[in-house]
């Protein structure tokens, strides 16, 4: 599932010296910049529990300059009246440059919030497809024209709206992000993107990409900071037309209010507690390691983690036995060494969050395997790979998103059964199906109350398809047309053949 490049990974310098990592900046009009205030935040490295280095801190009046360049490279027509062929021709440079960059992105974000550099989950090669896709969408795709009408001719226009605010979380930051800058740009809005206080490193490296691959100066801003200092105002900027944001429910509500007044179009992709049903029938050889990977992988901290897995009863006491096994090899390790699986929890807050519904999880249930910190680990945020059995569907640890590797494991007798266990919570993003059968693959597929499903495998894309959950897990979905729709202005012409 994960996208490796080995050529890349061989490039990396296995260090611990981060002197060498700069104070991360704005990125206001093709410039980097420091807050107006000269404020700072600490840049946390979770392996250490040491600052590496220091972020500027944003606030209104950052907010206020990036939002400016963004709206006057609007107005200008420099981007957003550009031919489809040059903006297709700039984001393929900027997809290159990732690409040529990799082995740095991949340093920055193990730096900033752990993610294993051998291990990456759809890692900067898939921001570099978010780009060319995205180049490719925009140029190819029609628009409608409705001739039937004797006397009728009708047709549309997708037009770029404005300037789009992109708030992104920290778990995958570099490509989460690019999955939204990326359409943003192609359909020719400006940007003013406020990454996440925990991960500030790795995007700065996109402002020198956008730079040389001659994207024109404010089309693309980055302000760092912190979500009620920065984010805040960015969504409710008079000028900002939109917001795309990934991250939990409780912001989502709050953006939801701010913008409210405005009417702004928002886009939602929330979090999960996405369930996996494991039928009798299904490759155990195949299901126990990619089951695994769905959880452990990124340390549990993805939104579309595998974090309920529902066994049917006949193989359930195999499976286990397997699962555990499978565990074991997911080793906490420094995410600089290119043989880590399982780096460490981003930040002590989350290492909190996550320890916390271990605890949780003794008085509801049992730990089979893990649940703790692992041994000769004193220092970081690390976390053994966990997995709970003896548990109701209703308790806290099989309903609230733990964002950590940590997995509840249940049994179940009938299809029924599982399908009332899987769509028995307030989420709703993803599902997984194992089963060799293709009936029950569909009859279950059709019953999953989820935004994406995922059957025999993990995370497998076409980014035509919609991206995005129901319930609580978010609103709108992203990817292919559905981001044109979001990131365009739909108008239609009528004009009679014949005089009316
Ligand atoms: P968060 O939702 O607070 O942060 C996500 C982004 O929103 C960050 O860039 C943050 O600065 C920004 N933000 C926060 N408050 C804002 C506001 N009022 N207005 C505008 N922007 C704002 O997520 P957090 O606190 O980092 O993580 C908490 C929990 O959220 C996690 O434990 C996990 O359960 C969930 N989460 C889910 C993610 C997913 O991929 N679906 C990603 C990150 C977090
Ligand atoms: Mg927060």
């Amino acid at each position: 599932m994960a996208a490796s490049t080995p050529d890349a990974r061989n490039e990396i310098h296995v260090s611990t010296d981060t002197s060498a990592i700069a104070p991360a900046r704005h990125f206001i009009a093709n410039e980097f910049v420091d807050s107006i205030s000269g404020q700072t935040f600490d840049v946390v490295n979770p392996v250490t529990e040491q600052v590496v280095t220091t972020a500027a801190r944003g606030d209104v009046d950052d907010v206020g300059a990036a939002v400016g360049a963004a709206q006057q490279a609007f107005e200008s027509g420099e981007w957003s009246r550009a031919k489809p062929s040059f903006r297709r021709q700039v984001l393929m440079k900027a997809a290159d440059l990732i690409d040529a960059r990799y082995p740095e992105i991949l340093r920055r974000e193990a730096l900033e919030m752990g993610h294993p550099i051998g291990n990456p989950v759809q890692g900067p090669s898939r921001s570099a497809w978010n780009l060319r896709f995205f180049a490719m969408e925009q140029e190819l795709a029609g628009d409608h024209a409705f001739n039937r009408d004797d006397n009728l001719r009708t047709y549309t226009m997708s037009d770029p709206v404005g300037v789009f605010a992109v708030i992104s979380p920290w778990n995958a930051p570099f490509m989460l992000s690019t999955w939204k800058l990326a359409p943003a740009l192609a359909y020719g809005n400006s940007v003013v993107h406020k990454p996440s206080e925990l991960s500030p490193l790795s995007i700065g490296v996109l402002g020198e990409i956008f730079q040389e691959a001659g994207l024109p100066a404010g089309a693309y801003n980055t302000v760092l900071g912190f979500g009620k200092e920065a984010g805040a105002p960015l969504v409710e900027h008079h000028d900002v037309v939109g917001v795309t944001f990934t991250g939990s429910p409780g912001t989502a509500r709050d953006i939801a209010t701010r913008v409210a007044p405005q009417l702004k179009r928002t886009s939602f992709e929330l979090g999960g507690k996405s369930a996996v049903l494991v039928f009798a029938d299904a490759d155990l050889s195949r299901c126990v390691p990619t089951v695994a990977a769905g959880i452990f992988s990124n340390t549990g901290q993805l939104c579309i983690a595998g974090s309920r897995i529902l066994v049917q009863r006949p193989i359930y006491d195999q499976f286990i036995e397997a699962f555990a096994a499978e565990a074991a090899g997911w080793v906490p390790g420094d995410p600089n060494d290119p043989a880590t699986r399982l780096g460490p929890i981003v930040n002590k807050a989350q290492y909190d969050k996550v320890t916390g519904y271990i605890d949780v999880a003794r008085s509801e249930g049992r730990v089979l395997h893990g649940g703790g910190r692992p041994a000769g680990r004193d220092t970081g945020y690390f976390v053994e790979p966990t997995i709970i059995v003896d548990v109701e569907p209703t308790a806290r640890v099989c309903q609230e998103e733990i964002f950590g590797p940590v997995a509840v494991v249940m049994p179940f007798d009938t299809a029924e059964e599982a399908l009332a266990i899987a769509n028995g919570t307030d989420y709703g993003l993803a599902g997984y199906i194992w089963s060799e059968s293709q009936r029950t693959v569909h009859d279950v597929a059709a019953r999953l109350h989820t935004g994406m499903i995922w059957a025999n495998c993990f995370f497998e894309r076409d980014l035509r398809q919609p991206f995005g959950g129901v319930k609580q897990s978010g609103m709108g979905r992203e990817g292919g047309g559905h981001s044109r729709e979001f990131f365009t202005e739909t108008r239609f012409v009528a004009f009679p053949t014949t005089p009316r």
